[in-house]
């Protein structure tokens, strides 16, 4: 048997093999952040295809960390029993499931929160200047972390993923670029560890907390991946359950996190991260996100220990039962061609392949 079907734990949660779909946005919530019929087929589908675990998409823990319109909301007490729906149908397929804790930040939409971070100064993707947040409303945020997590756990999710890369509010904080501040808040992984701090409070120690981290920024002058990996090591020896591996802070230039898979050659492109972070990390559960499309490179990555788990995005999206296709003998690279049709017209329509569809005009 490959190694991609052999069982394996986060924290105290055994997954069933190594794969998991990486969060996507959704854009398919009600208009306050409710989980609506459509979030619920949508996951069902990727569940019933075998995936191990689902990190559903970021998920707004503070009414002024909303990233766009039709983002799913944790913010509130009576966003629960949506959750719970979603928990519950996830479940009836052996399939785990986290959500994605995150607040925007500056990159946000324009007119709908005010941009915020830790310094004053233009997002590196968008060009949003953010206004400074203060001291005390960053402990707000850091609570409502912990706050959102609780609500996770009391909906029957079996963990949750802190949002820390992408050029949203924890990689603003992790970064030289967008990280001016001489207060407390300098120093650059302070957010992240209070973060966690909050929520392994809130939830108690049997509760599996990962994080997605951005390890480098594309941006020049950015958070270089030496860096990153020294933040993987502050989580890992704060008790974190399990890292995965992603990038920070986005530019126009680098495609703002497009990149194109059309070869075995541009696969796995943050494979780089994993091996700066793992020797910081010794045995902790790690995932690799980022263009992975054939199986066999999945196995050869997993089987040299850079990474424990597979996180997929966009080929769940276009083939939600790729990992049963998998395991009944299909080791062709996955059909996704990266067309990033599904990233277009998502925040209005809602996620879904458009691969088979007229590009917009
Ligand atoms: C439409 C779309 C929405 C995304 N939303 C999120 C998100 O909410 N949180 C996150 O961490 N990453 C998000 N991502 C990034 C993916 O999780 C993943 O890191 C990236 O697509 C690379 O993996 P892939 O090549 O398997 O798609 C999104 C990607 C796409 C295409």
């Amino acid at each position: 048997m490959s190694i991609l079907f052999e069982p394996k734990a986060i924290g105290n949660l055994v997954f069933k093999n190594r794969f998991i779909k990486s969060s996507t946005a959704e854009s398919m919530a009600g208009p306050n952040g409710e989980v609506t019929p459509p979030l619920l087929e949508f996951y069902e589908a990727i569940a019933r295809g075998g995936a191990a675990c689902i990190f559903l998409g970021h998920a707004f823990v503070h009414p002024l960390g909303r990233a766009h319109s039709k983002m799913t909301g944790i913010h509130e007490d009576r966003l629960i029993a949506g959750l719970k729906d979603l928990a519950d149908i996830i479940h009836c397929h052996e399939c785990s499931v986290f959500v994605q804790l995150n607040h925007g930040g500056s990159r946000v939409q324009e007119g709908l929160v005010e941009a915020v971070g830790p310094s004053a100064v233009p997002h590196p993707l968008t060009g949003a200047r953010a206004r400074e947040l203060s001291s005390s409303e960053i402990w707000e945020i850091v609570d409502s972390f912990g706050r959102a997590a609780t609500r996770a756990r009391e909906a029957g999710l079996d963990g949750v993923l802190i949002h820390g890369g992408h050029g949203y509010l924890a990689s603003l904080f992790a970064s030289p670029l967008t990280n001016r501040r001489s207060d407390e808040w300098g120093d650059r992984s302070r957010f992240l560890e209070e973060v966690y701090r909050s929520i392994r409070a809130a939830v108690g120690s049997d509760f599996p907390i990962g994080v997605k981290l951005g390890v480098k920024d594309d941006a020049e002058g950015g958070l270089p991946v030496e860096e990153g990996a020294s933040v993987a090591a502050i989580l890992a020896k704060a008790g974190i359950d399990a890292i995965e591996v992603s990038g920070g802070i986005p530019t126009k230039e680098a495609g703002a996190g497009r990149r194109d898979i059309l070869s075995r050659g541009q696969e796995a492109y943050f494979l780089p991260y994993a091996k700066a972070v793992r020797p910081r990390v010794g045995q902790l559960p790690l995932s690799l996100v980022g263009g992975l499309r054939s199986p066999r490179l999945m196995e050869e990555i997993v089987t040299a220990g850079w990474a424990d788990f597979v996180s997929l995005a966009r080929p769940f999206i276009c083939e939600p039962d790729l990992v049963t296709k998998i395991q009944a003998g299909r080791w062709d690279p996955v059909s996704c061609t990266s067309c990033e049709r599904c990233r277009s017209g998502f925040a209005q329509e809602g996620l879904r392949c458009r691969r088979d569809e007229e590009p917009p005009t």
